[in-house]
């Protein structure tokens, strides 16, 4: 058979309530808002959006309904690459007890014993989970092996799922090197990094107390830079630290938590923000990690007043945060850190894509991925308005419907 060149498939999703595009030359204020809208979808990207009864015609037709489309969010933050359950620790931190960093270590224990099979089908039940409830990027970490061989299988399942791949052997020092933090390090940066850079966009470092200080997170970014891959940081989850600066002082993509900034951290993220060197290092806050840990939350409002680059994401792990869920996130943000709905709908999709130094999705801008969600609401307000209901109907990834009914 001679094959004819493919048909482009086109849909149209019709009778839009209100689309959030976060391309705000389509509609108004900085989520582009447009009531009445219809959206063209065409080979996977957004074709076409704006005013219904300018729709142009396509082969098949979505009826909204009158409810709302909103960007897919974009989870920028997440280590669901693990084995192992953490639910008592988390029972005995709501009756009391404070949240350490050493927690992780009985999950790197139940992880290492685990079958690839066993990471993977965890992995990918969170993922759909994720999906399920509107999030079309996620981001994964490795984190939980902090072997050669543990980080770089963990790596590969990771890639199975994601595209957004971080190497996170910097995440803690195993027992085995409790005496030779060093010694980790210089494993961390030669034969673990060599393992896993093939498998791995990003490297990541847990720059706070009790994991990494300011030289040895310095060593292991910079160490992955030189292996081509791009930096992003925990820091100053647990307390003020020097995360914040060193990651715009590498031009980190993101610094993640920022739950403790001094005035000069919060500088440090706005004059990134006005462009100086590059790329903003985006404020990346993970409220639902505050909520599950009793910390404080970061103050969202100071670091937008100011100017900073903020996004909103899950940070889903078994230990400081088993939730999958950005709209939790959301409402999170909406009434514990400041922000507005607008702010917040913004930082979980547009200010993901951001974190992730991607244009192609968080927004749906002509051009832009056809990664979306319709939400069973008439307007965005409703996620942080009605926290903790399902309002998820349908989400598409480039253009393909992947979960629930529209
Ligand atoms: O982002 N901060 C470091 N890592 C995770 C927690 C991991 C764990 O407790 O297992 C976080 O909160
Ligand atoms: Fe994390």
């Amino acid at each position: 058979m001679t094959g004819a060149a493919p048909v482009p498939r086109s849909m149209v999703i019709d009778h839009i309530g209100t689309l959030v595009s976060n391309a705000p030359e389509l509609g108004t204020g900085e989520l582009g808002e447009l009531p009445g809208a219809a959206l063209v979808v065409e080979d996977g990207r957004v074709a076409w959006a704006g005013p219904r009864e300018r729709a142009p015609g396509a082969d098949t037709r979505v009826d909204a309904g009158g409810r709302c489309v909103i960007p897919g969010f974009v989870d920028s933050h997440s280590h669901i690459v693990f084995a192992g359950d953490r639910s008592r620790e988390f029972a005995s931190r709501m009756s009391g007890q404070p949240y350490e960093a050493g927690g992780i270590r009985a999950t790197v224990a139940a992880t290492r014993a685990a079958t690839d099979g066993a990471l993977l089908d965890t992995a990918t039940r969170l993922l759909r989970e994720a999906r399920a409830q509107g999030t079309t990027t996620l981001e994964i970490k490795s984190g939980y092996g902090l072997s050669v061989r543990d980080e770089e299988r963990c790596l590969r399942v990771a890639g199975r799922l994601s595209e957004e791949v971080t190497f996170l052997g910097g995440h803690l020092v195993p027992p085995e090197y409790a005496a030779d933090p060093d010694g980790y390090v210089e494993l961390v940066t030669g034969p673990m990094l060599r393992a896993c850079a093939p498998h791995a966009r990003w490297v990541d470092v847990f720059c706070e107390r009790g994991a990494f200080g300011e030289e040895a997170s310095r060593r292991i970014l910079t160490a992955g830079q030189r292996h081509g891959l791009r930096a992003r940081v925990h820091g100053n989850q647990l307390g003020e630290g020097p995360g914040v600066r060193l990651a715009v002082e590498l031009g980190a993509a993101s610094v993640d938590h920022c739950s403790y900034l001094g005035p000069d951290d919060i500088d440090a993220l706005a004059q990134s923000a006005r462009g100086g060197a590059g790329p903003a290092t985006v404020a990346t806050l993970l409220p639902g990690v505050d909520f599950c840990t009793r910390q404080r939350y970061p103050d969202a409002r100071a670091l937008l007043d100011a100017g900073a680059t903020v996004a909103l994401a899950s940070d889903c792990n078994p230990g400081s945060c088993y939730s999958s869920s950005m709209a939790f996130c959301v409402a999170l943000a909406v009434r514990e850190l400041g922000m507005t709905p607008e702010e917040a709908l913004w930082a979980a999709t547009a200010g993901g894509a951001r974190a992730l130094r991607r244009d192609d999705v968080g927004h749906l801008g002509v051009g832009a991925r056809a990664d979306l969600t319709l939400l069973d609401a008439p307007n965005p307000l409703y996620l942080a308005y009605r926290p903790g209901v399902p309002q998820v109907a349908a989400v598409y990834k480039d253009g393909d419907l992947v979960s629930g009914t529209p």
